[in-house]
């Protein structure tokens, strides 16, 4: 498997990481996941966006963001993946720094990893619908930074696997945030409902789709906070990310939505997300 690693593209077995990387020691890095459907990056420029306002929240300086695309297309190329659905991986870190201190130096030089896998759509889950819990939102207030420090998600999403169900929607202090590795947006009469950009949550890519793809078919947008009493009110449930595309709940903390079947905006949204990304691909 070909990667990219501080600057040369490697096979995976040739890399080497320091355990002084203060990624390993505080999970003090940001990362990206793009969807590559054949032949092109998805949205590339919104999450290079988010990857430039993720570094900036967190006072890591890199700069050598015109390189990304190239060598994400060489690694596709090179690991074969040409024609295949895939994902890359982009994961950016402050960097080595000996002895091990929690402040941070200045001028430290940024590790860069990459790599591209091999990464099929969710079409069972897209087609039939999911399972979520619900669980107290506990992570920190910088929900909105793509960092690695991801324990809570980790957390929450390995109680869903042993669950039996796929997502674990959160909330804190009585509303909606979001999923663990997803945001989430509810419809009620036709009105596409999402919890507001905030701290609290990760700015979506694809949420930011959905909302412009609602724009455009004339389904009203509500960005507002949502109880948690709320949940058993709405139509339909539905999960939003890059490689999840748009996943509809069919059953919520152990009740049933619209009797397992999922809904017309759901089909409508998929369909649409579909048409975009053929659009924009090949
Ligand atoms: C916590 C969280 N929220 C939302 C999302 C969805 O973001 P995107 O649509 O940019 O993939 C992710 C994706 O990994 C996530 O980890």
């Amino acid at each position: 498997m070909w990667v990219f690693y501080n600057g040369k593209i490697l096979d995976l077995e040739n890399v080497t990481i320091s355990p002084f990387d203060r990624a390993f020691q505080f999970g003090d890095g940001v990362y990206e996941v793009i969807r590559y459907y054949p032949e092109k990056f998805f949205e590339y420029d919104s999450h290079l966006d988010r990857l430039k306002s993720s570094l900036k929240k967190l006072e890591i300086s890199f700069t050598a963001f015109v390189n990304i695309e190239s060598i994400l297309y060489e690694l596709i190329r090179k690991n074969n993946l040409d024609d295949q659905l895939s994902i890359a991986y982009i994961q950016i870190s402050r960097g080595v720094q000996f002895p091990r201190r929690h402040y941070f130096d200045d001028g430290m030089e940024p590790t860069v990893f990459m790599y591209v896998e091999k990464f099929p759509a969710r079409q069972e889950e897209m087609k039939s619908g999911v399972k979520a819990g619900l669980e107290e939102d506990i992570r920190w207030m910088r929900c909105d930074i793509k960092t690695t420090s991801l324990l809570p998600n980790v957390l929450s999403k390995q109680r869903a696997v042993k669950n039996g169900v796929t997502e674990i929607i959160w909330h804190r202090n009585g509303f909606i945030t979001e999923g663990t590795q997803t945001n989430v947006c509810f419809i009620k009469n036709n009105e596409l409902i999402t919890p507001p950009l905030s701290n609290f949550i990760l700015p979506g890519i694809t949420r930011g789709i959905v909302l412009r793809l609602c724009k455009k078919l004339g389904i009203t947008t509500t960005e507002r906070d949502i109880k948690l009493s709320e949940l058993n009110g709405f139509d339909e449930i539905l999960l939003l990310s890059t490689t999840a595309e748009v996943i509809p709940v069919i059953e919520a903390d152990g009740k049933i939505i619209n009797n397992r079947i999922p809904g017309p905006v759901c089909r409508l949204l998929q369909g649409e997300y579909q048409k975009l990304y053929n659009a924009e691909s090949r």
